[in-house]
């Protein structure tokens, strides 16, 4: 027979973070983990951050700025083994740039954006070992570098300190003319990343890298802009010109022939470099 009387507990909640601080670095270096695990594609690297890339200029478009002109700009460094992809999206404010690495966290609240699961930044973080990111919003600039992530994630000695992101400019020209977006770049170093370089794609020529890029992809989605694209937005400026001068009609400000722009209409800016030799190899392309 047991005779031992139950204990009356208070109500408690097993989600709150009181527990032991090792106890829990473990627990999220396991998530960590398991979101790795389910990465395993070679393309991942490329569709996460062109993935986060057309969702945040997305948003920035559905603020209905007539004058936006949404675009992209992906650098292929062979050489370096850098891949760099640069928006001029919504931009991040500090609080969501402290935290956006961390697993499970997304911002995005639109039910169409591609990402929402919020794991896509924490497998760039730590699924490599060196990721440049950057931000801007209302002309202030937030950047840093976090290194050997994935080394820390596959440590089993404790012998690698869990990393921080330290303070470090971002290299990519692009983010530079960006009045507003964001910038990662990703550099292929250390030990236990894949791709561990870029040739194994077999493209050198920024073209080369449009076509693949396209099949494995969310860039294959984004189409050029059409002929009837371009005369909308000329019938639109000229008549809110027209209107603004003359009348004062403000529905002209409004006119549109077709749907409002989305990122079939933005324009994608890609540049390859493939050898430290010459500066002639490298090539850009773009969809326009
Ligand atoms: N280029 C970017 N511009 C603006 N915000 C970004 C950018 N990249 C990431 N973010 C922010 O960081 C958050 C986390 O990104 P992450 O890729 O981990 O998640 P997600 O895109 O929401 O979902 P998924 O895991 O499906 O990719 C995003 O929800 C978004 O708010
Ligand atoms: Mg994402």
């Amino acid at each position: 027979m047991n005779n031992s009387t139950p204990i009356a507990l208070e109500a408690w909640d097993p989600l709150s973070s009181d527990s032991d601080p090792g106890i829990l670095v473990a627990a999220q270096r396991r998530e960590i983990r398991n979101i790795l695990k389910s990465y395993t594609g070679y393309y991942d690297l490329f569709s996460e951050l062109i993935q986060n890339a057309l969702d945040a200029v997305e948003r920035r478009l559905g603020e209905n700025d007539q004058d936006y002109e949404p675009a992209i700009w992906i650098r292929i460094d062979i050489p370096q083994s850098e891949v760099a992809v640069t928006d001029n999206g919504c931009g991040m404010s500090e609080s969501e740039f402290k935290q956006f690495l961390r697993p499970n966290f997304s911002f995005k609240q639109s039910n169409i954006s591609r990402g929402s699961k919020g794991v896509g930044a924490t497998y760039l973080a730590y699924g490599f070992n060196h990721l440049g990111v950057a931000t801007r919003v209302d002309s202030k600039t937030l950047s840093g570098v976090i290194l050997r992530g994935r080394e820390w994630v596959e440590d089993r000695t404790d012998s690698v300190s869990r990393p921080k992101v330290e303070k470090s400019d971002l290299l990519h020209g692009a983010f530079d003319s960006v009045d507003r977006g964001s910038s990662m770049l990703v550099k292929l170093t250390g030990t236990s990343i894949r791709p561990r370089d870029l040739s194994w794609v077999g493209a050198d020529t920024a073209d080369q890298w449009l076509a693949v890029l396209r099949v494995t992809t969310p860039l294959g989605g984004v189409q050029q802009r059409s002929f009837l694209y371009v005369l909308n937005q000329l019938l639109s400026k000229m008549l809110s010109l027209y209107s603004t001068r003359c009348f004062h009609l403000d529905w002209c400000a409004e006119f549109s022939l077709f749907p409002a722009p989305n990122t079939n209409n933005m324009m994608v800016f890609i540049e390859s470099r493939w050898s430290n030799r010459s500066k002639d190899l490298l090539s850009q392309t773009k969809i326009h």
